[in-house]
């Protein structure tokens, strides 16, 4: 089916929608080339696009437009492509664009299109009435090429890390879904009760069969990924699709990691922490008695649905537990994303974490800020005995980072209030020893300079970490 990992992002749209700007941006963000097929093929032509027009007419300048955008597309490097507004009308382009790359409509409207567009050099956009004809005409080719709307930056880097958002997707699943093979359903069984028969019936035929994970952290291990590798009736072309929080994507992505050597999944997050955090990424495991998440597979997903509405039935304390990740991700990001209201604060946190990890996919390097607090927050979920709920511990590991940058804990204080635990600090200690992020031993922390400038691998005495890891447990 193909990981979005592989694909180009092809924008698409007509003469004004900025797909140039937009695309520039995108391709910043995920760490790919950006090629601008209009300046491509002005290069190429040795003169400009609209005095080719002039010396050789629209239907040649079609030609070596849809010759020029073939052959980009069969590139395998994975890039962020402009499209130029007519070369979606091209048989040749659409079936590449199908087979490689992921295709982003920029949806613009018309009346911005032809302010943006009037009196340059544009050969098509000189009479008003013939510029908006010709948008109707093109607007329904548009549509049926692309497989997602975007209006910014945001949808389309969601896009390229193969995310779909929208409230409302859930119905659609069995579309969203790529391929037309079998699916096997995972759900976490609070979810099941809930969402589970609105997700089999958008599945229609392809539901091969439903299962439920035990509830909680007990699903991510290794018994319970055990009696779901035995119990799925899967051949290589079928997909899993996971339906849950952190706790059900985790090892659903995982049990597609090695079953059969690996398989498609699509993970559907419905918890606030999953729809920002857990389920964008790629990063799939399961616990052991001795660390969480110690046994796992980079697996990216071939879909991510993100259907906000899906967390109108999420309990309080979950809620607040994604609002910890939430502030991560705004301190790193350097904007108070945590004042978004609810859907759009999901939209662009998933959209800074597609765009991390799409820069970091098997975490080499940068990927490794998505930690910030992470590293005091596991050691005093493992001191406490896992009792802690996750979203406590990093709230408390965040309030630990700051300080240690030197910057104000305001925001923490104010959105999580965190409260100090009660676990013993030499337990706690122990664990942040063995944290598996240590090199060699040494404790290396992710700080911020400031808010929007994350440093990764900071190494600290280790009397400076143990005296903040102290100021975050109750006497
Ligand atoms: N892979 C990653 O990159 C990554 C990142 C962050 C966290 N995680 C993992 O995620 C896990 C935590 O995930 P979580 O916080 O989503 O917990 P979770 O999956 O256990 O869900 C929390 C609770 O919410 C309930 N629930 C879920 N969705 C609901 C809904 N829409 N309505 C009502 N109830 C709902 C569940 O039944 C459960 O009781 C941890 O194991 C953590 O290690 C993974």
């Amino acid at each position: 089916l193909g990981s979005p990992l592989e694909k180009h992002v092809a924008l698409i749209g007509f003469m004004g929608a900025g797909k140039s700007t937009v695309g520039a941006e995108v391709a910043k963000r995920i760490g790919r080339r950006f090629v601008d097929l209009d300046r491509e093929i002005e290069a190429a032509l040795n003169t400009s696009i609209a005095s080719y027009f002039v010396e050789a007419g629209e239907e040649a300048f079609r030609k070596r437009e849809a010759a020029a955008t073939v052959s980009v597309l069969r590139d395998p490097r994975p890039a962020v492509l402009a499209l130029g507004g007519g070369a979606v009308a091209s048989g040749a382009v659409r079936d590449e664009l199908a087979r490689r790359a992921v295709t982003v409509l920029l949806d613009v409207d018309p009346e911005v299109a032809w302010e943006r567009s009037q009196g340059g050099d544009r050969p098509l956009a000189r009479q008003r009435g013939a510029f908006f004809a010709l948008y109707d005409q093109r607007e329904p080719v548009y549509r049926n090429a692309a497989e997602v709307v975007a209006r910014d930056a945001d949808d389309a880097v969601l896009a390229a890390g193969g995310t779909w958002f929208g409230a409302g997707l859930l119905e659609r699943l069995g579309e969203l879904v790529p391929g037309d093979g079998a699916v096997a359903l995972v759900m976490d069984p609070q979810v099941a009760g809930i969402h589970g028969a609105d997700a089999q019936l958008a599945l229609g035929a392809r539901l091969a069969a439903a299962h439920e994970l035990p509830a909680g952290e007990t699903a991510k291990t290794v018994a319970a990924s055990e009696r779901l590798w035995s119990a799925l009736s899967l051949d290589r072309g079928g997909t899993i699709v996971a339906l849950g929080g952190g706790c059900t994507t985790d090892p659903a992505g995982f049990v597609a990691a090695t079953y059969m050597r690996g398989i498609p999944w699509v993970a559907v997050p419905t918890t606030l922490i999953g729809q920002v955090d857990a389920a964008i990424g790629g990063k799939t495991g399961i616990d052991l008695p001795r660390a969480k998440n110690h046994v796992g597979a980079f697996h990216w997903p071939v879909r991510t649905v993100i259907d906000p509405a899906l967390l109108q039935t999420l309990p309080e304390r979950e809620r607040k537990a994604g609002m910890a990740e939430v502030v991560k991700t705004g301190l790193l990001a350097g904007e108070p994303l945590w004042e978004l209201p609810e859907p759009e604060l999901v939209r662009r946190c998933a959209a800074f974490k597609t765009a991390v990890c799409l820069r970091d996919p098997h975490e080499h390097g940068e990927r490794r800020m998505l930690n910030l607090g992470h590293t005091f927050a596991h050691a005093l979920e493992a001191a406490g005995g896992y009792e802690l709920s996750h979203g406590e511990a990093v709230a408390l590991g965040l309030l630990a980072a700051l300080r240690l940058s030197g910057l104000s804990t305001d925001v923490v204080e104010e959105v999580l209030a965190p409260q100090p635990v009660r676990v013993s600090l030499e337990r706690a200690w122990a664990a942040l020893r063995l944290d598996k992020k240590f090199a060699a031993g040494r404790p290396r922390l992710v700080l911020l300079e400031e808010p929007g400038r994350p440093v990764v691998d900071v190494e600290l005495p280790d009397d400076a970490i143990r005296a903040e890891l102290d100021r975050l447990i109750a006497k």
